[in-house]
């Protein structure tokens, strides 16, 4: 589902030059729930917004489902990522003065579809994440935890078959982190939706199916 090639990735500002990956390859198969762990700045998200599109390597290869994506324009990789992967952050990343419906929406609006559907389908994910009952409360009325699962459920929404979640309960406390990640087991079980995870919980890390780890921008294993 997701391959990458002796990838590297390098940020270049005027005076300094980080290598942020260097050396990487890795094959994630569908239906696969892996993690990813290593200490801060060993370049985690650097890793995973390759994986999702959202940057280019310097060197290398990322093929996502088959596609090999380095010839594709913008707008051809925009669509790719609205069509097939979903996105979930630590600091979860809504928007403060829409309704959690309207924001679970949002992904559905590049899409051609009709508001009724749009809202049927924005229904739909946030029953699946526990939060029929709060459709129309505002962001900053809901717990950390509720509003990951709001984010959550705007990643599922366009039904992805990647999911890509940069620390998720990093800002929850235990008790809410398990909540989120009994969703994400359920997604992956359920929906075989594949599913890859930044996190620093070696327990949460030891519930996925493998662990890729980092060091300097190295793979480790
Ligand atoms: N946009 C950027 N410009 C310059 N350096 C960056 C940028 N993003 C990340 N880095 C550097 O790349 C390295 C890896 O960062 P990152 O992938 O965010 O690490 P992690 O998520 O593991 O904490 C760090 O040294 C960081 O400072
Ligand atoms: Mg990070």
């Amino acid at each position: 589902m997701i391959e990458l090639q002796d990838v590297e990735k390098i940020y270049r500002t005027d005076r300094i030059e980080t290598v942020a990956l260097a050396n990487v390859n890795l094959e994630i198969e569908a239906g696969e729930f892996v993690s990813i762990m290593g200490p801060s700045g060993c370049g985690k998200s650097t890793l995973l917004n390759l994986m999702g599109l959202l940057d280019v390597p310097s060197e290398g290869y990322v093929r996502l489902a088959g596609e090999s994506v380095e010839s594709y324009s913008d707008r051809r990789l925009s669509r790719l990522r609205n069509q097939r992967i979903g996105f979930v952050f630590q600091t979860f990343h809504l928007i403060a003065d829409l309704s959690v419906v309207a924001n679970v929406e949002i992904p559905l609006l590049y899409r051609r579809m009709r508001g009724r559907e749009r809202r049927q389908r924005a229904l739909a994910a946030l029953e699946q994440v526990g939060l029929s009952s709060r459709v129309h409360h505002f962001p900053s009325q809901l717990s950390g935890g509720q509003q990951q699962r709001v984010a959550i459920a705007r990643a599922i929404v366009g039904e992805p078959d990647v999911l890509l979640a940069d620390e998720p309960t990093g800002n929850l406390d235990s008790s809410m982190g398990d909540e989120v990640m009994a969703m994400l087991h359920d997604l992956n079980n359920r929906a075989g939706t594949t599913i890859v995870m930044v996190t620093h919980d070696e327990r949460l890390a030891g519930r996925t199916g493998r662990t890729l780890r980092l060091f300097d921008g190295r793979q480790v294993n």
